[in-house]
């Protein structure tokens, strides 16, 4: 398993506890920054990580900015990406549960770091459902089909 993992200024203060427990627990990771707290703009970093994701070049990925939400909108851009901002445990659990989401997004001005842990930690061990959960995800890639084209 690895991740890609990215941030900007909103979501850095996040970010080492986020590395520190990814090492901990042997998950490789690609840290493609922001390296501060100094700003810049969450589609330059989206981007990277949603690219690395779409490409098959890593498993998955963990974008962090002030809310998750422009993460998000950009990461559900690239084709094969199914981004979601995950604000609980429960929403974890129902992101890979049903929809296999490839790449999380997470607030750093929403979510302490602990909360942040637990999320990734829901994330990561539970298991796609498949079955009826299958048939819908084949219809989002139809729909990317025809809108990407
Ligand atoms: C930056 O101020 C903030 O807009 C950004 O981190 C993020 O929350 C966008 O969705």
């Amino acid at each position: 398993m690895k991740l890609a993992i990215a941030t900007d200024h909103g979501g850095y203060p996040l970010k080492k506890s986020i590395l520190d427990y990814l090492s901990k627990n042997k998950i490789s990771y690609l840290d493609l920054g922001s390296d501060s707290e100094d700003s810049v703009d969450y589609p330059d970093y989206a981007l990277k990580v949603a690219q690395m994701v779409s490409t098959q070049k890593v498993d998955g990925g963990i974008l962090l900015c002030g809310t998750g939400i422009g993460m998000a909108i950009v990461a559900n851009k690239f084709k094969g990406v199914r981004a979601a901002v995950l604000p609980d445990i429960h929403s974890a659990k129902m992101s890979k549960a049903h929809n296999n989401v490839n790449v999380i997004a997470l607030g750093g001005r929403v979510l302490e770091a602990e909360n942040a842990l637990d999320i990734i930690r829901t994330w990561l061990e539970t298991p796609f459902e498949n079955a009826r959960h299958s048939r819908r995800l084949a219809k989002i890639s139809e729909i990317e089909e025809e809108n990407f084209k």
